[in-house]
């Protein structure tokens, strides 16, 4: 393996690693006002997506949100084919990693994640901005798309419950040595601090896969 290979190898995990935690913290975003759909009432909801979907300075945000996935998508692909060049005899690793188990599923998991969202997007995001089916509802006399109704709709069938909580489950794992590693592709790997990250690595794919779960599990039994 060359030096060259080496550093650029380098590179691409620190863009991979600095875009892959700019989209940890989109997730916290996106599920902070998701859980707004289980109040009473899904006007906060509306209100939140209708801002999420005008604000200037969101929709800069969302270019710079599909870019960051994008990156992060090309990169991970790139890093996994040099990374199964170098190894040509990819099935003796044992011993290679003394990491978790998870950090040998990235790529598998990643596939999973993207298919999720191709299809959440056909779901939601397209419906709401480009092929309209989302019906129209009045608050304080002003119109929002109503996808607090279509999130409810959604959910009533237990296909999409099953199949979003377990692309959540999935989505934890990849977070859970993500998250961990990205730390490290930054270079910020010390003694002290590598145990804490990895807790709150823990803490973070936990909260999340719960965080997200919790809200198809609600809307279908309530
Ligand atoms: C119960 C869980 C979830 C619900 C109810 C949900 C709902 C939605 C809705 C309604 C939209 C359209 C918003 C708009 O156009 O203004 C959207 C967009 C989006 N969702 Fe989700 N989502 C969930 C989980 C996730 C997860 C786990 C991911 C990532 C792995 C994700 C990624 C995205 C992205 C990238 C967009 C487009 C960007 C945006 O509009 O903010 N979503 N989601």
């Amino acid at each position: 393996m060359g030096k060259s290979f080496t550093q650029s190898s380098l590179t691409k995990k620190f863009v991979m690693a600095f875009a892959g935690l700019f989209l940890i913290t989109f997730l916290f975003v996106h599920m902070g006002i998701n859980l707004l759909v289980l109040l009473p009432s899904t006007d906060a909801f509306n209100i939140a997506a209708h801002f999420m979907g005008t604000n200037i300075l969101i929709k800069v945000f969302e270019v710079v949100l599909f870019g960051g996935f994008f990156i992060h998508i090309i990169y991970g692909l790139i890093l996994q084919v040099q990374n199964w060049m170098a190894r040509p005899n990819r099935y003796k690793v044992e011993g290679w990693s003394h990491t978790s188990p998870f950090s040998k599923f990235m790529i598998h998991t990643a596939v999973i994640i993207f298919i999720f969202l191709v299809i959440h997007m056909a779901d939601f995001y397209f419906k709401a901005k480009f092929f309209g089916g989302v019906d129209e509802v009045m608050i304080d006399g002003k119109p929002y798309h109503d996808l607090g109704a279509l999130v409810l709709a959604k959910f009533q069938m237990i296909g999409f419950v099953i199949g979003y909580i377990v692309a959540f489950i999935i989505l934890g794992f990849h977070l859970h040595h993500g998250f961990q590693s990205g730390f490290q592709s930054l270079g910020l790997n010390h003694s002290k601090y590598t145990p804490l990250i990895k807790s709150l690595s823990t803490l973070v794919s936990i909260v999340l896969a719960v965080g997200f779960s919790i809200i198809p599990l609600v809307i279908y039994f309530s």
